[in-house]
């Protein structure tokens, strides 16, 4: 279960970031080395809830949630979230939303979301990021486009496919699980997810959901 994996790293997190807190007023050092392992700790605790996520995904666990929500409004959720890293990256974000309600997964949704926004910000090269609601007749879509460094023609199917990245993005950190994720998510809903991308250039990812989420298989509800 998730939680025997988590709950022991969050308490170790916790302590080492409190003792980076202490260490502050008395050895500047000690603290940027405490921060250091509070940072490797950050990176693990993203990695263990992706595999978390993968396993799932793989069991055929993924019972979908459903509720009525609009996607312009899950949007400005999660990006509120990311203003933060937003400033940090020095990346301009640029919302055009169009109201579109449906029948979604909230939790899966932000997921994805975030999941797309985080790259465009990580491989953005610090241009602006767009992102976009509307509604294209009976379907929901989101996109989510960047002006950084673009992907290879040849990576295009590749980087949807479990611990796949592109080539030449190893100085950015990161596992290949995103998109996968990304992917099982969408699918499970009903949907479809695509990229258009020119290395130098820039990406465009585009999700294209049905204003309902479809009914789990029977075989797949938990
Ligand atoms: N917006 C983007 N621009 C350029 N490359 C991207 C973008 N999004 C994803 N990629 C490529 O696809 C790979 C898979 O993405 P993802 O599954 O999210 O994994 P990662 O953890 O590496 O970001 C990335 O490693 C990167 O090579
Ligand atoms: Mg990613």
């Amino acid at each position: 279960a998730g939680h025997e994996l988590r709950t022991p790293l969050s308490a170790l997190l916790m302590q080492v970031q409190s003792l980076a807190r202490s260490a502050k007023v008395v050895d500047p050092r000690l603290k940027d080395r405490l921060e250091k392992a509070a940072a490797a700790g950050a990176r693990l605790e993203k990695l263990i809830s992706q595999i978390l996520d993968v396993s799932r995904l793989n069991a055929g666990r993924l019972a979908l949630d459903r509720e009525r929500m609009h996607l312009d409004a899950v949007v400005r959720e999660v990006m509120d979230r990311f203003a933060d890293l937003a400033t940090e990256s020095r990346c301009p974000i640029l919302l055009r939303l169009e109201p579109v309600e449906g029948v979604w997964d909230r939790v899966r949704l932000e997921q994805v979301i975030t999941n797309l926004v985080g790259n465009a910000i990580k491989y953005g090269k610090g241009k602006p990021v767009e992102v976009e609601t509307l509604l294209d007749g009976s379907d929901a879509v989101l996109r989510v486009v960047d002006h950084g460094i673009g992907i290879a023609p040849e990576d295009h199917k590749r980087i949807f496919d479990r611990f796949e990245r592109a080539r030449g993005t190893r100085e950015y950190g990161g596992f290949g699980l995103g998109l996968w994720i990304s992917r099982s998510i969408v699918e499970a809903i009903g949907g479809v997810i695509t990229v258009r991308s020119t290395p130098g250039e820039g990406s465009t990812f585009t999700v294209t959901l049905p204003l309902r989420a479809k009914e789990a298989d029977a075989a797949k509800q938990s």
